[in-house]
């Protein structure tokens, strides 16, 4: 089955070609990130507006990039949520509008499910059952996953998600948005020690994040730094360093509380932060202790992509699912709602 997938939950507008026997054909990303950096942060309705700009001509590059015409499209995928209405609406309408003139079905995808299912695009895909971290810019999750659809939310965060907290935290210090990669790459030259951050709710039982207070400590810790004569672009790099060192300790903490609760030992990491290194080697230092495995995608599947869609709607439309034709969007819908297949 061949499957056209669009995401436009945000601010990429992703497509790809994914087909059941021969896997990823095509994939085509367009970052607004320049158009939102301005702002500091994503400007719903001007995400909405590019979305309508890019999706055309990234559909007429994945077909070219496959050599493959339209009437080989078998269905059609589109994230359906959660996400930014206007945005969303955008991939919906266009997916319906496609599958209805080329006389095939569409599948609106959960956001969440596809950055849960993108390590499975890789050469070494996880085996079900595993727990997934789906770490992201609007999501911190951890879930015991069973298969595909057979999803129980065994954690989350309780205020700011991972990725959010990176880009609160690089927007406080004048860093530019998206803040995850520019603190991962500042972190690499801070001074271990110097400072140190709280692991928020790991002193007590349970599986539930709280990321906001890092901010504030940061913010407190940035204050002080530019109240003193010290070198301000050293302050950067510590800031950054101490920080990421509080998420990757605080995220690898929770990980291996939740391998331990459920007895398993492979773990999925998903979403933008699971691209930071030292989140990874954290992670892979702790499976390897516990005889585990550690399972991500490549780095531009990590963050928002059309290959996850389709790969994700696939396997919804290969067990038999599809929508009617009326355009359906969520801005939130819980992942545990999602049928079984
Ligand atoms: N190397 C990195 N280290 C830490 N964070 C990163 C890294 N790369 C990207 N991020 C963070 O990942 C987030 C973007 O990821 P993603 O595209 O999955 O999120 P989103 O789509 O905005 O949110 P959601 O998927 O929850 O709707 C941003 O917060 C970004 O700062
Ligand atoms: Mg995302």
């Amino acid at each position: 089955m061949l499957v056209l997938g669009l995401e436009t939950s945000c601010d990429e507008t992703g497509v790809a070609l994914f087909d059941s026997e021969r896997g990823l054909l095509a994939d085509a990303l367009f970052s607004q990130i320049d158009l939102h950096r301005v702002y500091g942060g994503v400007v719903p309705e001007l995400a909405s507006r590019d979305h309508v700009k890019r999706m055309l001509p990234l559909i007429r590059q994945v077909l070219d990039e496959a050599q493959c015409q339209a009437s080989n499209i078998d269905a059609l995928a589109y994230t359906a949520g959660p996400g930014l209405v206007g945005a969303l609406l955008v991939g919906a309408s266009c997916a319906q509008a496609l599958a209805f003139a080329w006389g095939v079905p569409a599948v609106g995808v959960h956001h969440m499910e596809g950055h849960l299912l993108a390590p499975m695009l890789e050469e070494q895909p996880p085996q079900f059952p595993f727990v997934a971290l789906l770490v992201s810019g609007g999501h911190t999750q951890l879930v015991r996953v069973d298969g595909i659809g057979q999803y129980q939310l065994l954690g989350e965060s309780l205020d700011d998600a991972a990725g959010e907290a990176f880009d609160k935290t690089a927007k406080l210090m004048g860093l530019n948005y998206p803040g995850g990669p520019e603190i991962a790459k500042l972190a690499e030259q801070g001074a271990p020690g110097r400072f140190v951050f709280p692991r928020p709710m790991t002193d007590r039982p349970g599986l539930d994040f709280s990321f906001s207070g890092l901010k504030t400590f940061a913010l407190n810790t940035w204050q002080q730094c530019r109240d003193s004569d010290g070198d301000l672009d050293q302050a950067r790099r510590d800031i950054a360093l101490a920080f990421q060192q509080a998420v990757v300790e605080t995220l690898t903490i929770k990980c291996k509380r939740a391998l331990k609760q459920t007895g398993l030992n492979n773990l999925v990491i998903a979403g933008g932060v699971s691209a930071n290194k030292a989140l990874r080697e954290s992670l892979e230092r702790m499976l390897a202790e516990m005889r585990g495995q550690v399972f991500y995608a490549r780095p531009q599947f990590c963050t928002d992509n059309g290959a996850m869609i389709a790969y994700a709607g696939c396997q919804r439309l290969l067990a038999g699912q599809h929508e009617d034709l009326a355009i359906k969007v969520q801005a939130r819908w819980p992942m545990e709602s999602l049928p079984a297949i």
